[in-house]
């Protein structure tokens, strides 16, 4: 299986994943986020004729991505199922329990720089949407337009733990009728942040794009219910392996595991990965083995 072309998104914690899970040959596995199918490739190579995958993503073009990319792959392992499906249903669509479960949260690179929906303060020209399923009907300028100033400022504060998250709702309001764009709305957010308060390292958009593509998304419910659901259709002994990406993911998970009477471990990048992959700099792992 060769490096496919048109790829944005290399894999994190690719190896940590692979062991942590513990795949059995003939084991059920589950990738809850398919992405570019980094993982999902690597996790297929492990298993027999027996043993199966199945690989879901709530994004379509994810998955036509794949299904495009890795056509002979697809051909040759009839044991791979590729699904568009949101992970917090995960209960729904299996039929028998499974062994491992993934959940690789956030974001692809490929959402990041190439869907065109608006996700990364980076990409100017682009609307605001930021949804990751496009059957979702509120987009991130809805957000900004229907939500009142109130509402605005506890999603940046919660979702974004945003300082200025007051500040930056009330400008975002006054100058509503200039917002279309991801330009527009990063001009609005650096005028109304003071700039004692800016931090010269981090772009200033980069906390409120946060909070709004949790809100659209549902991030942290569906990371919750996925949780929840993942933990009822486990095997005993089997895993759940999740790599978050900040600190509201990673308190869920956190606080999941703990209930459920695990002490995780953190795993996180090798130097020389981050080195080579800078956006696993901020990669946490945990695993869960399910004792009953
Ligand atoms: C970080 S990427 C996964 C990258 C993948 N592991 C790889 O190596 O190519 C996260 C993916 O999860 C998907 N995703 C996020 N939340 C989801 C959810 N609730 N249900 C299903 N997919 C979700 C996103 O659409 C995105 O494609």
């Amino acid at each position: 299986m060769t490096n496919k072309k048109n790829k944005y998104h290399k894999p994190v914690l690719l190896q940590e994943s692979l062991e942590n899970l513990n795949i059995k040959p003939n084991g059920y596995y589950v990738d809850c986020t398919l992405g570019e199918g980094g993982h999902s490739i690597e996790i297929l190579k492990k298993l027999h004729k027996e043993g199966s995958l199945l690989s879901i993503d709530r994004d379509q073009d994810a998955i036509d991505f794949v299904k495009n990319n890795y056509k002979e792959e697809i051909e040759k392992h009839k044991n791979w199922k590729i699904k568009k499906a949101n992970f917090k249903n995960i209960n729904e669509i299996l039929d028998k329990k499974v062994d491992g479960i993934l959940m690789d949260l956030g974001l692809s690179s490929r959402q990041l720089e190439a869907s065109k929906r608006g996700f990364s303060y980076l990409e100017g020209s682009q609307d605001l949407d930021m949804r990751m399923d496009e059957e979702l009907s509120a987009k991130a300028i809805d957000i900004l337009n229907f939500y009142d100033e109130k509402t605005l400022a506890k999603i940046f504060k919660e979702f974004g733990e945003e300082r200025n998250a007051k500040r930056i709702a009330k400008f975002i309001k006054e100058n509503i009728g200039e917002i279309k764009t991801v330009q527009d709305l990063n001009n609005v957010i650096s005028r109304a942040v003071p700039a004692a308060f800016a931090d010269k390292h981090k772009h200033p958009s980069r906390r409120v794009f946060q909070a709004l593509r949790i809100a659209v998304n549902d991030e942290l419910g569906n990371l919750r219910e996925g949780l929840e659901n993942s933990f009822n259709v486990l095997k005993k002994d089997g895993r759940i392996v999740v790599i978050s990406f900040h600190s509201l993911e990673d308190r869920i998970v956190k606080k999941f595991f703990k209930e459920k009477g695990e002490k995780s471990e953190i795993i996180v990048p090798t130097e020389e990965e981050i080195k080579e992959n800078p956006r696993s700099r901020s990669a946490k792992m945990r695993v869960l083995i399910k004792k009953n």
